[in-house]
C-alpha cells in the first residue's frame, strides 16, 4: 500500500514535471492575443505568432477566436490523449487549442441547448479542411453514440475523402485545395450524440475540369481513377492509364503529385463510398461520367471546307455514347449545333469551330459539375436524420462547419476570385456583426458603460457588390441578358458608367496615374475589406452564363445513366425560362448561408499559411501580415479590447486569485462580487484598471491581469504547502473517521451481543429461579411438571456434589446426604464406591500386607468390642515372630526337626499353683506349639487337642490355652502372660484353626489345674499392670485402665 502509494506519489510527481513544462511551453508569448499588451501593433502581433509558432505553438486565442498557423508537418498534439485533456476543461485552461473549441462549442450546444457553428477561413493552404476534419473526428471520437446510428461518425468521417476526390485539385498553392465552398451540419440527439449531418456545397470550379493553369491539376479522381483503377476497370471505361492521353489532364502539365499517391487514395475513396452506401452499380455510373469528361475532351472538331464543323474523333465518340448513355448521333449532332427558337420555330444552326469547342466543354463542366451536386446528395441521403429519431420528440441541437475558400488574389483573378472574395466579404460582414453584437450583448447584460468602436464596416463593399440594379451582380446579369451584341467589355464600361464614383471601386479609366500603371484596361479594381484586388473581366459573361446547348440538354435528359437523367431533368431542357445566372444563384446561396449561420452561436478559427513554399518550419512575415490584415485579425482584436482586454466570471476569477488575499483564501462566504471587490482592494487594482459588471470582472489592460498573474505565481509554493497540509490533515481526519466509525460499529455490535448474552442469562436464569422457586414450594407433592425440574436439580446437584465428595479412602466414612429420592441410589452408589474403592485398595495389596489384613480381621473378629487394648494395637503389625533367627535355641530347633518355627514370642508361664512367673518362649509350628525354656521343651501342645483359649476383656496380656483334662498326663491348662497377647492369640488360634474357640471373660478366666481341679484368674482394672495372688487362691491381674481418647 505504501509502495503503491509512493508510486502514485512519483507518478503525480512525473506529471506534475511534465504538466509544468508543458505550460512553460505554452507560456512563450501570450496564449491570447487580448492578452498582448501593444495591441494596436501589427508587429507585435505577427512577432507573437512567430514566437509561437517557432515552438509548433501553432493555436492562439484572440478571445474566443482561434488563429491557427499550418504547421505543414504532422504535430503530435490530435492524438486520443489529447482528446481527452481538452474534454470538459474549460476554454481558458488549457493550452489553445482547436479540441478547445470544438468541445467548448460542443458543450455550448449541450448545455444552452443553442444551434452552434464554426466558421473557419483562411486562404488557400492555410489548413481550413484539415482544421474541419480534426473537428469532426474530436466529436466523431468523443460524442457518445446513438443506438439507432451507430455508424454515423463513421460516415461523417467518410464523407470527406470522397468529397475531397471530387471536389479537390492541386493547386498552385495547396496540394489539397478544395475547390467547392462547404458547409456541413452535424445534428446531435439530446444527448449529445450525433445522429445526422447535411452538407451543402457552393460553386464548384468547375472551369478546372477543362482547364488548369500550369503546374496545377484537375480534379483528383481523374488521376486517382487512372492511377489506382483496375485494369479490367481501364477497359470497360475504354481508358488508358496515362493522364496524358486526356486533353482535360495536360494543360497544367503535372500528371503526378510528390506529396499524395493516387493510387492509395482511389483505394481510400473506393472504400469510404461503400461505408458511405454507395451501391455498386452507382459507383459503375458514376465511374463512367467521370471517364466520359475524359473522353469528351478528346472529342475534337475539324473545320469543313464550307466551315462546317465536324467531329474528326468519331471512332471514339462511340465509347463515350456508351458511358454517358445516350445516343451517339444525336450526342454528334448536338456537339455540332445549336438549336434555336426564333418566333416560335425552331431552327437548327450548325456551330462554328470555336462554338463546337465551347459546347463541348460546356457540356463537360454540366456534366462534372452536376454530378458533383448529385454526390452530395447522395452523401446527405446516408447522413440524413432517421425519421425515428427526428420524430421521437427530443429535440436535436446543431454543429455547423464551414470550410470555404479564403479571400483569393492571384496573378490574374477572374469571375471564380471575384464570387471568391465576394463570399468572404459577406463572412466578414457577419463575424463583425455577431463579435460586435455579442461584444455589446455582454457589456450591456454586464450593466457595463460601452464606449463605440472604430471599426471598419464593409457594407460599403457588399452593396458594390450585390445591391439590386446597382451593384455588379445585377449589371453583370444585365449584361448577359441585353439583346444585341455584349461583351466582357461592354460589360466593364457598363461598370464604370454605373460605378464610377465608388469608393471602392476603380477601373483603368477611373484611376490615377499611379494605379493606372498596375491595371489592365481589361481589369476592375476592387478595395476589399482585406486588399485591393484587380479582376480581369474576361470569360464574366460566359461563366455567369453558365450555358449549355437546349440540344444538349435534351441529348442528356435521355441518357440511361441514372444519375445523368437524374442530373439532367427533362423539364429542364422544355423550360424556355431561362436559369438564374451564376453570381446570383451563388448570391442567392450565400445569403441562405448568412441566414443560417445567423441563427446559430459562432465560433471562428482563422487560418494561417506561414509559407508558399508549403514547407515547415518557415516564417515569411510578409506573407503572414497580409493575411493578418485580410482576415481582419488586428480590427478583431480591436473590438474585442476596445472596452476590456479580460473579462472572468467572478467565480472563475474568485477561485483562481482568491489565494491572493486573506480574506478571501481559503473561502469566501459572502456575495461573489463582494468576494472580487475584496480582492482587487487588495490587489491595488485602480479605479480605471478595471470594472465589476453583474457577473463578471472587466480588466482593461493586460498589464494588470499580467501582475496578478504573476503574483499568483510567487504564491504557488505556499499555496502547495497549504493545500498539502490541508489535504493530507483532510486524509487523516477522514481515515481517523472512518476507524472511529468502524470501532464505534465494532463496539456497538459487540456490546449489543454483550448485552443480549447477558439478558439472556438473566432471562434464564431469572426463569430457573423461578422453577426452583415452584418446585421447592411442590417438592413435597408427587412428581409433577412444577417440581420435576427442582427434583432434578437437587439430584443433579447432590450427584455433583458427590462427584466432588467422594471419600478418599475405605476408612472414609463420610457421605453427602442425599435427598429423598436418592437415598436408594445414593446407598447403591456408596457401596458401588466402596467396592470399587476395596477392589482397588486389593489389587495394590501384596501378600504378606494381605497374610496381614486376614490376621488382623481374624483380630478384629475375636477381640473387637470385647478386649479394651484391642483398639490400641489395630494400628500396631503383627511381626512375623517377635523372636530372632538366633534367639531360639539350636537345639530346640534340632528337637523340633522337619517343623519349622513359624512364630516365635516372649511368653511368661505362670505355674498353675503358686502361680510363679517364669519365662518362656512360645514357638508355633504349623502343628503344635510348645513352651520352650531356654534349651528345653518344657511343654508341647498339639492344635488338635487345645480346647480352647481364653483371655480377659481388659488390657491386660494375659492369655490360659485350655488343653484336654480327661488325659490325666497333661498337665493342665497354660496360664501364659504376653505384651503381644492379641497377636499371639490371633495367630495360634488361626494356625490351630481354633478361631472360634477363643474365650472372652469380662471377669475372671476359669482353668483347669491337673488332674480336674481348677483355678481362677480374676481381672480388676488398676492403675498399672499387676500380677499378683489374690484371695482364695485366685490369680489377681490388674489391668491398667486404658484412656479410650
Ligand atoms: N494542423 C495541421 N497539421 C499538419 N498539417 C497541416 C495542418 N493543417 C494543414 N496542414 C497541411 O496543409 C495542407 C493544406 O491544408 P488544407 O487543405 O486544410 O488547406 P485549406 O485551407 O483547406 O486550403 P483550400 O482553401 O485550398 O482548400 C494540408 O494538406 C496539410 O498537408
Ligand atoms: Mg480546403
Amino acid at each position: 500500500m505504501r509502495y503503491q502509494g509512493r508510486e502514485v506519489d512519483i507518478e503525480g510527481r512525473v506529471r506534475l514535471v511534465m504538466e509544468s513544462a508543458l505550460t512553460a511551453r505554452d507560456r512563450v508569448g501570450v496564449q491570447d492575443f487580448v492578452l498582448l499588451e501593444n495591441y494596436n501593433s501589427e508587429a507585435a502581433f505577427i512577432e507573437n505568432l512567430r514566437r509561437r509558432f517557432g515552438e509548433n505553438l501553432i493555436y492562439t486565442y484572440i478571445g474566443s477566436v482561434l488563429v491557427s498557423v499550418n504547421p505543414y508537418k504532422e504535430l503530435e498534439i490530435y492524438s486520443k490523449q489529447q482528446m481527452e485533456r481538452y474534454r470538459g476543461v474549460s476554454f481558458y485552461e488549457i493550452s489553445p487549442h482547436i479540441y478547445a473549441l470544438s468541445d467548448n462549442t460542443y458543450r455550448a450546444m449541450r448545455t444552452e441547448r443553442k444551434d452552434q457553428c464554426i466558421l473557419i477561413s483562411g486562404e488557400s493552404g492555410a489548413g481550413k479542411t484539415e482544421a474541419s476534419k480534426k473537428i469532426l473526428l474530436y466529436y466523431a471520437v468523443t460524442c457518445p453514440t446513438n443506438d439507432q446510428m451507430p455508424a454515423l461518425g463513421e460516415c461523417l468521417l467518410q464523407s470527406n475523402p470522397v468529397l475531397e476526390a471530387f471536389g479537390n485539385a492541386k493547386t498552385f498553392r495547396n496540394d489539397n485545395s478544395s475547390r467547392f465552398g462547404k458547409y456541413m451540419d452535424v445534428q446531435f440527439d439530446f444527448r449529445g450524440a450525433p445522429v445526422g449531418g447535411h452538407i451543402l456545397n457552393y460553386l464548384l470550379e468547375k472551369s478546372r475540369v477543362i482547364h488548369q493553369n500550369h503546374g496545377e491539376r484537375n480534379f483528383h479522381i481523374f488521376y486517382q481513377l487512372l492511377d489506382g483503377g483496375e485494369d479490367d476497370l481501364l477497359t470497360t471505361l475504354g481508358l488508358e492509364r496515362n493522364p496524358q492521353s486526356y486533353q482535360y489532364l495536360v494543360k497544367g502539365n503535372c500528371p503526378r503529385l510528390s506529396s499524395v499517391s493516387d493510387k492509395n487514395n482511389w483505394k481510400v475513396v473506393m472504400k469510404a463510398l461503400s461505408v458511405i452506401g454507395f451501391t455498386e452499380e452507382e459507383v459503375q455510373k458514376l465511374l463512367n461520367i467521370i471517364a466520359s469528361v475524359l473522353h469528351l475532351g478528346n472529342t475534337q472538331f475539324g473545320e469543313g471546307e464550307e466551315g462546317e464543323t465536324y467531329i474528326t474523333t468519331e471512332t471514339k465518340i462511340t465509347s463515350l455514347t456508351k458511358l454517358l448513355g445516350v445516343d451517339g448521333s444525336a450526342l454528334g449532332e448536338a456537339l455540332t449545333h445549336k438549336k434555336l427558337t426564333a418566333k416560335g420555330e425552331e431552327m437548327i444552326t450548325p456551330l462554328s469551330f470555336e462554338q463546337a469547342v465551347s459546347a463541348r466543354d460546356a457540356l463537360a463542366k454540366a456534366v462534372y459539375g452536376r454530378t458533383f451536386t448529385w454526390l452530395v446528395e447522395k452523401i446527405n441521403q446516408s447522413l440524413a436524420l432517421k425519421e425515428e429519431i427526428y420524430h421521437s420528440g427530443k429535440g436535436c441541437s446543431v454543429i455547423g462547419l464551414l470550410d470555404i475558400y479564403g479571400f483569393e488574389v492571384l496573378q490574374h483573378n477572374s469571375f471564380e476570385q471575384f464570387c471568391i472574395n465576394y463570399c468572404n466579404e459577406k463572412l466578414q460582414q457577419l463575424f463583425i456583426e455577431l463579435t460586435l453584437r455579442s461584444e455589446q450583448e455582454e457589456y450591456e447584460t454586464e450593466g457595463i458603460a460601452w464606449e463605440t468602436v472604430q471599426y471598419f464596416d464593409n457594407k460599403i463593399i457588399c452593396d458594390l457588390i450585390e445591391e439590386k440594379h446597382k451593384g455588379i451582380i445585377s449589371i453583370l446579369d444585365e449584361e448577359c441578358l441585353r439583346p444585341g451584341e455584349t461583351c466582357d467589355v461592354s460589360f466593364l464600361e457598363k461598370l464604370e458608367d454605373t460605378l464610377g464614383g465608388h469608393p471602392h471601386f476603380v477601373t483603368h479609366k477611373l484611376a490615377n496615374g499611379k494605379t493606372r500603371r498596375v491595371m489592365s484596361r481589361e481589369e476592375f479594381r476592387l478595395l476589399h475589406y482585406a486588399g485591393e484586388v484587380n479582376y480581369n473581366v474576361n470569360g464574366f459573361l460566359d461563366k455567369n452564363n453558365d450555358l449549355l446547348n437546349r440540344n444538349l440538354k435534351e441529348v442528356m435528359c435521355q441518357s440511361d445513366n441514372q444519375i445523368l437523367s437524374h442530373c439532367f431533368r427533362k423539364e429542364e431542357a422544355i423550360d424556355q425560362k431561362r436559369p438564374e445566372m451564376a453570381a446570383t444563384q451563388f448570391k442567392n446561396s450565400l445569403t441562405k448561408l448568412m441566414e443560417i449561420l445567423m441563427s446559430k452561436e459562432p465560433s471562428y478559427v482563422r487560418c494561417i499559411k506561414p509559407n508558399d513554399a508549403k514547407q515547415p518550419g518557415r516564417f515569411d512575415e510578409v506573407l503572414v501580415r497580409h493575411q493578418v490584415k485580410y482576415l481582419g485579425l488586428m480590427e478583431n482584436l480591436r473590438v474585442r479590447r476596445a472596452g476590456f482586454a479580460y473579462r472572468r466570471r467572478f467565480e472563475a476569477f474568485l477561485q483562481r486569485y482568491k489565494p491572493l488575499c486573506p480574506e478571501t483564501w481559503p473561502n469566501w462566504h459572502g456575495r461573489l462580487s463582494d468576494g472580487v471587490s475584496t480582492l482587487v482592494n487588495h490587489l491595488g487594482y485602480k479605479a480605471e484598471e478595471y470594472k465589476l459588471g453583474r457577473s463578471k470582472i472587466f480588466i482593461r489592460f493586460p498589464k494588470t491581469l499580467f501582475n496578478t498573474e504573476d503574483a499568483l505565481e510567487a504564491k504557488r509554493p505556499d499555496i502547495a504547502l497549504t493545500l498539502q497540509t490541508s489535504w493530507r490533515g483532510y486524509r487523516e481526519r477522514a481515515k481517523y473517521q472512518r476507524i472511529r466509525r468502524a470501532v464505534i460499529v465494532i463496539q456497538s455490535g459487540w456490546r449489543g451481543m454483550k448485552a443480549r448474552r447477558r439478558a439472556k442469562r438473566r432471562r434464564q436464569a431469572a426463569e430457573l429461579i423461578r422453577r426452583l422457586i415452584k418446585g421447592f414450594i411442590y417438592r413435597h407433592e408427587e412428581f409433577c411438571p412444577e417440581n420435576e425440574y427442582f427434583h432434578d436439580h437437587v439430584r443433579y446437584s447432590f450427584l455433583k456434589n458427590l462427584r466432588k465428595n467422594l471419600p478418599k479412602s475405605v476408612l472414609d466414612k463420610s457421605w453427602p446426604t442425599p435427598p429423598p429420592s436418592l437415598i436408594e441410589a445414593s446407598d447403591h452408589l456408596r457401596r458401588l464406591h466402596m467396592r470399587n474403592m476395596v477392589a482397588k485398595y486389593c489389587h495394590r495389596v501384596q501378600p504378606e500386607w494381605k497374610k496381614q489384613m486376614m490376621q488382623k480381621v481374624v483380630a478384629s473378629e475375636i477381640f473387637k468390642d470385647e478386649k479394651d487394648s484391642y483398639p490400641q494395637g489395630v494400628g500396631r503389625l503383627f511381626l512375623d515372630s517377635r523372636l530372632e533367627r538366633e534367639q531360639i535355641n539350636l537345639k530346640v530347633v534340632q528337637t523340633l526337626g522337619s517343623d519349622k518355627v513359624q512364630y516365635g514370642v516372649t511368653v511368661v508361664k505362670y505355674d498353675r499353683r503358686g502361680f510363679k512367673p517364669r519365662p518362656r518362649q512360645l514357638l508355633l509350628t504349623n502343628t503344635f506349639a510348645v513352651l520352650v525354656d531356654r534349651t528345653k521343651i518344657k511343654q508341647r501342645i498339639d492344635y488338635a487337642a487345645l480346647r480352647g483359649i481364653s483371655v480377659s476383656s481388659l488390657s491386660d496380656g494375659m492369655f490360659v490355652l485350655h488343653m484336654p483334662n480327661e488325659d490325666n498326663k497333661q498337665k493342665g491348662d497354660v496360664v501364659l502372660h504376653c505384651h503381644h497377647v492379641i497377636e499371639v492369640v490371633t495367630k495360634l488360634s488361626m494356625m490351630a484353626s481354633k478361631v472360634n474357640y477363643v474365650n472372652i471373660s469380662p471377669g475372671s478366666i476359669r482353668f483347669v489345674v491337673a488332674r480336674g481341679k481348677e483355678g481362677f484368674i480374676d481381672f480388676v482394672r488398676g492403675s498399672e499392670l499387676k500380677v499378683a495372688k489374690g484371695k482364695r487362691g485366685h490369680l489377681l491381674v490388674t489391668a491398667p485402665q486404658i484412656n479410650s481418647a
